[in-house]
């Protein structure tokens, strides 16, 4: 007789049902690089919910696993095993345009190096993500360039502008299709520590005014302790919230 085996997701229940007002959680995931024959394990088996509107800080060491969780967490790179659920959705289970079109309309980022593109001016910057989706943004663009102190240099090219005004753009940017949750990568870790600050208090103040949820890799201790909540990751491994 054939023994029918389980099916592997339904057998899952360990899984406990999630907190209603949970916006992402990852299931046991882990990311593994190859350097040549050598596999690299970078995450080791994360787990962890995050809440709607909340702030959350990912903490860690230097090579501890954080830039690769946020990406992971936020739709950029695939586990290796494992399942990263958003709004109850199991992210890499959808085909690649679907994912686009989900991280497009819910995700937003801002990343360490700002990531603009330098033949483009700051407005048409801010207009990336907007086009992408087929939206006009123009107006919304204009007003969050405004938001971020940046209304009279809509029309520079980011050589002409600072870091700490380039990450402001970066900002304007990650916010102009009214994204559900923002995610950062160190988004100081290149600015001089008055900027830093500066663009750090921003960032928060538009999340709380726009009721988002923001999710920021940062090694800086103390500006972990700003937001609502912080997880501790180590080896790959969250070893304190
Ligand atoms: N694309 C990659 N190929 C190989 N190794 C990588 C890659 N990305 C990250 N790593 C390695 O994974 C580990 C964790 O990296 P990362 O997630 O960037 O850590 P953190 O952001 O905490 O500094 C590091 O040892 C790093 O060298
Ligand atoms: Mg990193």
């Amino acid at each position: 007789m054939e023994i029918l085996k389980p099916d592997p997701r339904t057998a899952l229940n360990e899984i406990p049902p999630s907190p209603e007002n949970e916006i992402i959680a990852a299931w046991d995931v882990y990311r593994t690089f190859s350097i040549g024959s050598k596999p690299i394990e970078v995450l080791k088996g994360v787990n962890l919910s995050i809440l709607r509107g909340e702030k959350l800080f990912l903490c860690g060491a230097s090579g501890a696993g954080k830039t690769s969780l946020l990406y992971t967490l936020a739709g950029l790179e695939k586990p290796n095993q494992g399942n990263v659920l958003v709004e109850g959705i199991d992210l890499y289970s959808k085909n690649r345009k679907e994912q686009a079109k989900l991280r497009n309309e819910k995700m937003g980022y801002v990343f360490q190096n700002f990531f603009l593109l330098p033949e483009l001016t700051a407005i048409e910057n801010v207009l990336i993500p907007a086009m992408i989706g087929r939206k006009k943004g123009r107006d919304r663009a204009e007003e969050l360039l405004d938001r971020v102190g940046l209304g009279d240099r809509m029309n520079h090219l980011p050589t002409e502008l600072s870091g700490g005004e380039q990450q402001r753009v970066a900002i304007a940017r990650s916010l102009v299709n009214d994204p559900e949750i923002l995610f950062a990568d160190e988004p100081t870790g290149n600015l001089d520590s008055k900027s830093g600050h500066s663009v750090m208090k921003l960032l928060m103040s538009l999340v709380e005014e726009q009721a988002r949820t923001l999710v920021v890799v940062t090694h800086d201790s103390e500006l972990a302790k700003t937001g609502d909540r912080k997880i501790e990751l180590a080896d790959g491994r969250v070893v304190g919230q």
